[in-house]
């Protein structure tokens, strides 16, 4: 099956009640790790890419991996998706590629540190709607920014997004997916204490998908942090310290109110991390790094599976036959899917 549009893959997740798990990947075993989990559970998916990732792995590498993942799992949607971009150039660039979805996240400015005004935000945004859709390809804006209300942003102000500012960023980007901002943070350390409702605001979640129920929402930091995989990387030589994720049974409940895409990295990283410490430890003379990668490897197909059938995709990989890109594009053009 050739690489599908996010939007589809979301328009999908909507009818069906479901949300999909968006993995980051930089290298070939955790592109592995999540085709065998989808295939294992029948789930579409969504991969994605950070500057980052992209700069890692070199773009052609990343891309030809992903032809090798439609081409050996035919039977599974996937779309490979640019996340955090940080400008307009970025995102085009991600295009060409032949990425079928973009993230501009003009939440902030092309630093990627800087809180972006409101204008910016709207500015930088359509202008990747306008060249993304004139290709087929699904945007996601970002409104609000991510950082922990425990920690604070910049000097200790907190950037939750806004409903009435969200009501009128999709108005005036047309995105097909927006990011909000809710108290979670990317990485291991998001809480100091279970979160509950004064520091992860999903009402906010309820709150915004009543003014744009059409309008398909993304969780960022949504990683869980299980305390059994940052115990085994302790278990072996790590220093982690104690923190809490976003538990699944709230973005179970942000699914419930227009939760379609959730961002996951950090529970693969730390998936990883455990298996390849527990393995060097245990086999202290092994030198091949295939003796380690494919327990890597497996602790991560482990962990995405967990979140495919969490979060409901999990059975729908056969549901529907992908939509061209040059449909998609005609779709835009003639304001079918706005
Ligand atoms: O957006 C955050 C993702 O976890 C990617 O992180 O920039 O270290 O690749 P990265
Ligand atoms: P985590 O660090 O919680 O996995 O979040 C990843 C993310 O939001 C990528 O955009
Ligand atoms: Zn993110």
């Amino acid at each position: 099956m050739p690489m599908v549009s996010m939007r589809q893959l979301l328009d999908e997740a909507a009818q069906g009640g479901y949300g999909v798990g968006a993995f980051n990947v930089h290298n070939m075993e955790q592109i592995q790790a999540i085709m065998e989990a989808a295939r294992a559970t029948s789930s579409p998916v969504i991969i994605q890419a950070s500057r980052g990732a992209r700069s890692y792995t070199n773009d052609r590498f990343l891309y030809h991996l992903m032809m090798a993942a439609t081409e050996l799992y035919p039977e599974i949607p996937v779309a490979l998706h640019q996340d955090h971009g940080n400008s307009p150039e970025t995102c085009k660039s991600a295009i060409d590629l032949g990425f079928t979805s973009v993230m501009m996240d003009g939440s902030l400015e092309e630093d990627g540190k800087t809180p972006a005004s409101f204008e910016y935000n709207v500015a930088v945004t359509r202008e990747v709607v306008e060249a993304a859709h004139a290709r087929g390809v699904t945007v996601e804006g970002e409104l609000g920014t991510l950082g922990g209300i425990e920690d604070g942003v910049g000097s200790g102000e907190v950037h939750l997004t806004d409903p009435d500012q969200a009501v009128e960023f999709v108005a005036a980007t047309g995105i097909d997916a927006l990011a909000v901002a809710i108290g979670t943070s990317h990485g291991a350390y998001k809480f100091s204490r279970k979160p509950d409702g004064e520091v992860l605001a999903m009402s906010l979640i309820e709150e915004i998908h009543q003014r744009l129920p059409e309008t398909h929402l993304v969780m960022h930091g949504s990683s869980s942090v299980p305390r059994e995989l940052v115990d085994e990387i302790n278990r072996y030589g790590g220093q982690m310290k104690e923190s809490w994720g976003v538990p699944v049974e709230e973005i179970q409940r942000g699914i419930q109110h227009g939760v379609r895409k959730i961002n996951v990295d950090t529970d693969s990283r730390l998936a990883i991390t455990g298996a390849i410490r527990k393995h060097l430890a245990e086999h202290p003379s092994d030198f091949d790094p295939r003796d380690y990668l494919k327990p890597a490897r497996a602790a991560m197909q482990q962990v995405i599976e967990a979140r495919m059938t969490a979060f409901g995709q999990a059975g729908h990989a056969g549901d529907y036959e992908p939509i061209p890109l040059e449909e998609m594009r005609e779709r835009y053009r003639t304001g079918a899917l706005a």
